[in-house]
């Protein structure tokens, strides 16, 4: 099976075997597990922040996030595409007393500055809104396939965000993708953004895990909050000894998946039915579209059936991603096994629609 439903199916490396064999632990909770604490010392100093705490996922990392940043009753300004609102079963608001408030995502991954803008209520002396508590940010962006914002336009939200006094959290999930697409510093990104979450666990390999940046206040009252979730483990330097790994040694070769993605996509593209432009490709994730939802699973049952498997991303929309475990050549075949799976069920058809 080519398994393309997502960068989170990797598997640790052998160097990252190795290192979880043989790491030094403690208790993490009394910040003890000196792995943890040289994993968090490293996030730290690549992004250019004062303090990490490494938590046990991406949802976990956005979710203390928000709730160390905001308060019950304050709003959470959000892309309506982005994973924070879609796909994290709205902790924020069920644990946090939070309230989401969706703006539109351009297909970019960029929200309008003048939507953001709007959609700041004022703290002061007006008691009907919500105020602005965060405002969010995803980078690369999942639903946009795999779009990179680029440190420009994180400037303009941080500027906006300044004038208003509100933090911005950034989802950084598979920010070292934006860092190798656009061969920038870390800190480009980064220094616009009071607190970044960052996945361990996708294009970089580890196992698990997830690390949250921001000033050591911040990080404080995400380590309080992530204690209160349950995410406070203990000899869990043997998941950080894997994450030192991917933050080391994996980074670089994210370039690799993305000529891998374009290779996916432009083949994709040729095939009859099927709505790509791989020019959008940027990074890892390659998002296409079936002339309608019944024929997008149709698609998706039939190329599982032909050792391709992908992922059902929405309506009309199907995603393959690629990762570690993913070579040229499994792309070059999944592209073959897509084509016959389209032959099974009777492609081509009335061109697509957006
Ligand atoms: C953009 C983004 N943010 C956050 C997450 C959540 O990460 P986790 O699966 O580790 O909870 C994901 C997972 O796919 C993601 O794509």
């Amino acid at each position: 099976m080519i398994d393309l439903r997502s960068d989170t199916v990797t598997l640790p490396t052998p160097a990252m075997i190795e290192a979880m064999a043989s790491a030094e632990l403690g208790d993490d909770v009394f910040h003890e597990d000196p792995t943890v604490n040289r994993l968090e010392q490293l996030a730290a100093e690549m992004t250019g922040k004062a303090a990490a705490v490494f938590v046990p996922s991406g949802t976990m990392g956005n979710l203390a996030s928000l709730l160390a940043h905001a308060g019950r009753g304050q709003e959470v300004l959000v892309g309506d595409e982005a994973h924070i609102y879609h796909y994290e079963a709205g902790g924020a608001s069920a644990l946090g007393g939070l309230v989401y408030h969706p703006i539109p995502t351009r297909p970019d991954g960029t929200l309008p500055l003048d939507a953001l803008e709007a959609a700041v209520r004022p703290s002061g002396r007006d008691y009907h809104a919500a105020p602005a508590g965060v405002i969010c940010l995803e980078n690369t962006h999942n639903r946009c396939s795999g779009a990179v914002l680029a440190p420009e336009y994180m400037a303009e939200v941080a500027a906006l965000a300044a004038r208003h006094e509100v933090p911005v959290h950034l989802d950084g999930a598979r920010l070292f993708n934006a860092v190798v697409a656009l061969k920038r510093p870390v800190t480009d990104f980064t220094r616009h953004v009071s607190s970044v979450q960052l996945c361990l666990s996708k294009g970089l390999a580890a196992p698990a895990g997830s690390l949250i940046v921001g000033d050591a206040g911040f990080v404080d009252r995400a380590r309080r909050v992530r204690k209160m979730l349950g995410g406070g483990m203990r000899q869990v330097g043997i998941l950080a000894a894997a994450g030192i790994v991917a933050l080391t040694k994996m980074v670089d070769r994210l370039v690799e998946d993305h000529a891998h993605a374009r290779l996916l996509a432009e083949g994709l593209a040729r095939l009859p039915g099927v709505d790509l432009d791989p020019a959008a490709v940027q990074t890892n994730i390659v998002i296409f579209r079936m002339p309608d939802a019944e024929r997008a699973r149709a698609l998706w049952e039939a190329a599982k059936r032909e050792g391709v498997c992908v992922w059902p991303f929405g309506a009309n929309r199907l995603r393959a991603v690629t990762h570690h475990g993913i070579t040229a050549g499994d792309c070059r075949a999944a592209v073959e096994g897509i084509a016959r799976a389209l032959e099974q069920i009777g492609s081509p058809v009335a061109p697509t629609s957006r």
